[in-house]
């Protein structure tokens, strides 16, 4: 072979082809997504951003487009029921509703109370001083300490919208997690929150009193979950919270309205493999998805599948049919929590107040004691006027309670000394973790991704953003072939001299 052709030949071999030149495939017809939460919706919407405008997306949900983001009414105000509270860098999520032209609202602060099942072991004042006094004479210099740790590991996690500003992409969620701070990153997934502060010298009365009730209010567990998801639930204690006024949902309805995806209202029961022959003779896969309607079962055929729900045969039953090899069925468990809502006075003598008019705590969060029937219990503001300078008086206030179980009414009068309305919303809110887990695959088929497994690492609405720029990027990048921006190693040191 002549040197020049062996040459050409060598660099078509090394090339992936160049979107926009004559050899381009064709766009996908039609993109399902399965699950309109926040995870789907942000799908939906890259997608859009990723495919252009000639493609079809079809999101099928089952139920109300928000998933595990809504509100529950009470006298004739909203409250936020599923994920509530976001964080200063959550980037995606800032970018959504300033987008979208959804005012941000500063989530207030509230007094908080640690209650241990028999006393409050430290009450916040509303003093500033007075509370770095009281958290050294505690506890040290922990706190301060704690806050570094955790902006360790954030600032590492940061280094994913750089990669996705760039379109990189990985095809697991290890590689992913590997990319941004490499073994000591992956480390962190398979160890306790418990092992990692205790191996990076925390006292076991630190971790104990002040990071459990930390854990125990946002994923109902305590400081058996992994390490990552405890970073992720310390950060999220700090200042500058923020939501989503109107709600946290608006960011999928809006979403959706974004990326012109058209809302199919149905529960997806089954996905099979189909293959048909192009002009040109190559086999192509294509998915039918059963799904059921008001109307009865009905499907339909589509290039690409995501799949934004956990699977799990309690959450989204979905079977995948005559698949070889088969897809693996994912039965790690999700955990229960409830939230009830209780216009009321909070009984203060079940917390150790001999004197009702001591009590001034607006939160309180508990440590571990088997002998304890709730998580938590904070005073919330509806979603329409958060943030607003006057707060309800402790007498009269919404009561948020995080629980295991649905409260008895024996439970409900020894919390609250006297109580109006009560509404209640049950969850299989979050995985329950238990380290080292491993994550289920992005790519379940050829053109079939799954987000949910990043819940693995942490469940929150961030994660799931990220999770769902993550797979259009991964699905548009197979698709086209560009197999350059998908799982590239030493990206941070890349992009460095990049810029
Ligand atoms: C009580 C609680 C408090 C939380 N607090 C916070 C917080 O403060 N901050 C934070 O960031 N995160 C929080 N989270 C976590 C956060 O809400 C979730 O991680 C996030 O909303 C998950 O979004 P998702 O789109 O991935 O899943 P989901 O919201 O669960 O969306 C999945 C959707 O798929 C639909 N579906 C399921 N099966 C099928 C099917 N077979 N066919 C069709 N549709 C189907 C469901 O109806 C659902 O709408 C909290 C969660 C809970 C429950
Ligand atoms: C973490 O645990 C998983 C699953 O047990 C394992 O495959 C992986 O190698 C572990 N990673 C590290 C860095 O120890
Ligand atoms: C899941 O769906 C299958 C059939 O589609 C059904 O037989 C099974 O009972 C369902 N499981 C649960 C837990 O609902
Ligand atoms: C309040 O809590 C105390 C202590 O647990 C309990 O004895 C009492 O019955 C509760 N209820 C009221 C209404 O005080």
């Amino acid at each position: 072979m002549p040197p020049r052709r062996l040459l050409l030949l060598l660099l078509a071999v090394l090339c992936p082809p160049v979107p926009g030149r004559g050899e381009q495939r064709a766009a996908p017809g039609k993109i399902a997504v399965i699950g309109g939460g926040i995870g789907g919706t942000a799908a939906a919407y890259f997608l859009r951003q990723k495919f252009g405008r000639s493609v079809r997306i079809e999101v099928l949900e089952r139920g109300e487009v928000g998933g595990r983001l809504a509100t529950v009414e009470m006298e004739g105000a909203s409250y936020e029921a599923g994920g509530s509270v976001l964080h200063p860098l959550n980037l995606h999520m800032k970018h959504f509703a300033k987008e979208l032209g959804l005012p941000a609202i500063p989530v207030p602060g509230k007094l908080m109370g640690i209650y241990n099942g028999e006393e409050i072991v430290f009450e916040e004042s509303s003093w500033y001083i007075i509370n770095i006094l009281k958290l050294l004479w505690h506890y040290g210099f922990s706190p301060l300490r704690m806050n570094m740790w955790v902006e360790d590991i954030l600032d590492k996690f940061m280094r994913i919208y750089r990669y996705q500003t760039h379109d990189y992409t990985f095809s697991s969620y290890e590689q992913l997690f590997h990319a941004l701070g490499g073994n000591d990153f992956t480390q962190i997934l398979n160890q306790t929150i418990d092992e990692a502060m205790q191996k990076a010298s925390f006292s076991q009365k630190f971790i104990n009193e002040m990071v459990c009730p930390a854990m125990r209010v946002d994923y109902g567990q305590g400081v058996n979950i992994n390490g990552f998801v405890g970073a992720v639930s310390l950060a999220g204690a700090g200042s500058s919270l923020w939501s989503v006024k109107g709600g946290n949902k608006l960011v999928c309805t809006g979403l959706i309205y974004a990326s012109k995806a058209d809302v199919i209202t149905g529960t997806v029961v089954s996905i099979e493999p189909k293959t048909r022959k192009t002009s040109t003779g190559d086999p192509v896969n294509l998915y039918h998805i059963t799904y059921d309607t008001p109307s009865g079962q009905t499907g339909d055929i589509y290039d690409i599948v995501v799949i934004a729900a956990p699977l799990n045969r309690k959450i989204a039953n979905i079977t995948f049919k005559n698949f070889s090899p088969p897809v693996p069925e994912f039965s790690s468990p999700y955990q229960q929590t409830v939230a009830t809502f209780v216009h009321g006075r909070l009984n203060s003598s079940f917390f150790g107040y001999q004197d009702p008019s001591a009590f001034h705590l607006g939160a309180i969060f508990t440590t571990e004691n088997p002998k304890l029937f709730i998580n938590s219990v904070g005073i919330v503001s509806p979603v329409e006027n958060r943030g607003s300078e006057e707060e309800p008086p402790l007498q009269s206030a919404v009561w948020k309670i995080f629980s295991k179980e649905e409260l008895t009414k024996e439970q409900l009068n020894l919390l609250f000394s006297s109580y109006d309305s009560v509404k209640v919303k049950k969850w299989l809110a979050y995985p329950h973790y238990s380290p080292p887990n491993k994550f289920p695959p992005i790519i379940l088929h050829d053109n079939i991704y799954y987000l949910n497994g990043i819940e693995w690492a942490a469940s929150a609405m961030e994660m799931s953003s990220i999770a769902a720029k993550n797979a259009a990027l991964l699905a548009y990048h197979r698709w086209y072939g560009n197999t350059d921006k998908i799982d590239q190693e030493d990206l941070y040191e890349k992009l460095k001299t990049e810029l």
